[in-house]
């Protein structure tokens, strides 16, 4: 296959962590004879520096017309003080709602072999932890209108049913190649858009009867998942709640480093990144956990690109890796082989082979 990437760097440790990626990608390029070609463009912090906008027009144009885009990080506490609208965060939303990114999956899962990591008591995990939250990313509160005079302020949640239902489907389509529980997840006690949420998954629901569905208030998720993640499969969510319960979720796995994500559409593009942020204090210092990021690049094989055995081959190579002992400082534990950014790419390339 030719395929042809936008690579957002972004700030921080995102161009240490996106070079290890693209290092893994061309190694299975080669093995399984693909053709990946690359075009890096400016967003966040990076192109607020260079252009003086978080997204400049390019960049957006740029990620149209590429295959998928693969992103680092973007922010950072240097951008701190810029107004509202040129923040490095307006760059992610800016790409998600440009791109018509509506689903954005995070798995939370817990690795074996970090198994120690996690922070709730280990009968709570017994046997692993295995979560894919969907969120509704392009709706909701983070798109509606807003406004704020000198003393008072508002944003507004609205979703048409349109929106609900094609984030409903995948949420389904998802939960049917996992285990089939989906528990969606919203505020219908109070807000009118999480009764039209709740109503129209129930709907959605009658398509798929090999998967049992139930309905939890966020509050009440936000302390199942704690209690007892163990019960859940899919959750689906709109927006807000699922930036909220998604942190939870990968927390209670204890090692952020590790986990992916993916934004998608109905047709095959993708946004993939690691869901951890551009941690600006270790950045350029080949210390971080470029993980996240190469396990990004096996969703994006199986989900834009639909390479099952790269993918497949890809996740082993870093199961073996973690199997090997390598650890970066975030997931370092007494005995085990402490590395660098650059030692961690190279072990999984190793693995590949
Ligand atoms: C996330 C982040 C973003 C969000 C911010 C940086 C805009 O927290 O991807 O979860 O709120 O969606
Ligand atoms: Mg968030």
């Amino acid at each position: 296959m030719r395929i042809s990437l936008a690579v957002i760097p972004g700030d921080g440790i995102g161009p240490d962590i996106v070079a290890q990626a693209v290092r893994v990608l061309d190694r299975i390029g080669e093995i399984y004879g693909h053709d990946f070609s690359y075009r890096t463009l400016l967003a966040g912090g990076a192109a607020i520096d260079r252009t003086g906008v978080p997204l400049p027009d390019e960049t957006l144009q740029a990620a149209k017309e590429s295959d998928s885009v693969l992103l680092g990080a973007v922010g950072g506490p240097k951008w701190d003080d810029v107004p509202s609208h040129l923040r490095p965060e307006k760059a992610l939303l800016g790409l998600r709602g440009g791109l018509g990114l509506f689903c954005n999956l995070r798995p939370a899962m817990l690795y074996r072999q970090l198994a120690d990591a996690c922070p709730l008591r280990s009968e709570l995990v017994e046997g692993g932890l295995d979560v894919m939250v969907v969120r509704e990313l392009t709706g909701g509160i983070y798109f509606g209108k807003r406004g704020r005079t000198d003393d008072e302020a508002y944003d507004t949640m609205s979703y048409t049913k349109g929106e609900v239902e094609r984030i409903a489907v995948k949420a389904f389509e998802i939960a049917m190649k996992r285990n089939g529980r989906l528990t969606s997840v919203d505020k219908a006690n109070i807000l009118e858009t999480s009764r039209l949420w709740r109503a129209t998954v129930d709907e959605v629901a009658k398509a798929y009867p090999d998967v049992t569905v139930n309905h939890l208030y966020v509050d009440n998720a936000a302390m199942q998942l704690v209690r007892n993640p163990k019960q859940f499969d899919v959750i689906l969510t709109e927006n807000m709640f699922g930036d909220i319960l998604s942190d939870e979720a990968s927390m209670i796995t204890g090692s952020i480093g590790m986990l992916p994500s993916a934004s998608l559409r109905s047709d095959s593009f993708g946004m993939y990144e690691p869901i951890h942020g551009s941690a600006p204090d270790i950045a350029g210092q080949d210390k971080a956990n470029p993980l996240a990021t190469i396990l990004s690049v096996a969703m994006m094989l199986r989900y834009s690109f639909d390479l099952k055995a790269e993918a497949d081959a890809l996740e082993m190579a870093v199961d073996r890796t973690l199997d090997q002992g390598w650890r970066t400082a975030d997931i370092f534990t007494e005995g085990m082989r402490l590395c660098g950014t650059k030692a961690m790419g190279q072990a999984v390339v190793d693995n590949l082979e």
